[in-house]
């Protein structure tokens, strides 16, 4: 199974998003292989690891993103990830035009595995306060649960491995 985490810088959300459900589900799907990357729909930050104060409050809950670095959204990812999750409607509206007619029901927003949340777009944090990162990262904890729930369910590798 092959995910791809999308925001529009690739410093702050999606990151984040890539470096919370790899060690989420590192400890809840420990026999699913996985692929997990990350990617902007812009490309401001190109090369960049993610802001330091999001990776700051990242490291305060134990991830480590200082290794990642920004990247674009290529058009070979369309067809290299089974799943391409958006943080927020205006990603997720970049990545439908870009993608081939085939591809676009892999195109998603991440917090549809969160719908206790009760909101849809994890915001963008990059021109608020403190407070926002931490928002981002509660938001984005409980969709990583609740995408490992669904790949537990619902993926044939997941039931398959464990089957006891
Ligand atoms: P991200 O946040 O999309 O979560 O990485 C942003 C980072 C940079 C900018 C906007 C959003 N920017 O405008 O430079």
């Amino acid at each position: 199974m092959k995910i791809l985490f999308v925001c529009l810088g690739n410093i702050c959300r999606s990151p984040t998003a890539e470096g919370v459900f790899r060690a989420i589900a590192a400890q809840e799907l420990p026999n699913l292989e996985l692929t997990i990357d990350s990617a902007g729909t812009a490309g401001y930050h190109v090369g960049a690891p993610p802001d330091r104060r999001m990776r700051d409050a990242a490291s305060r809950r134990g991830y480590d993103l200082s290794h990642l670095r920004a990247r674009v959204v290529e058009p070979e990812d369309f067809e290299r990830f089974d799943l391409i999750l958006a943080m927020d409607r205006q990603n997720l509206s970049t990545l439908e035009r870009r993608a081939p007619g085939h591809v676009r029901q892999r195109v998603r927003l991440f917090l549809e595995y969160a719908p206790e949340a009760g909101v849809s777009e994890v915001p963008d944090p990059y021109y608020g306060g403190p407070n926002g990162f931490e928002y981002v990262l509660d938001l984005i904890e409980a969709a990583a649960r609740g995408l490992c729930d669904a790949l537990r369910t619902d993926s044939p590798g997941a039931r398959q491995v464990n089957t006891p």
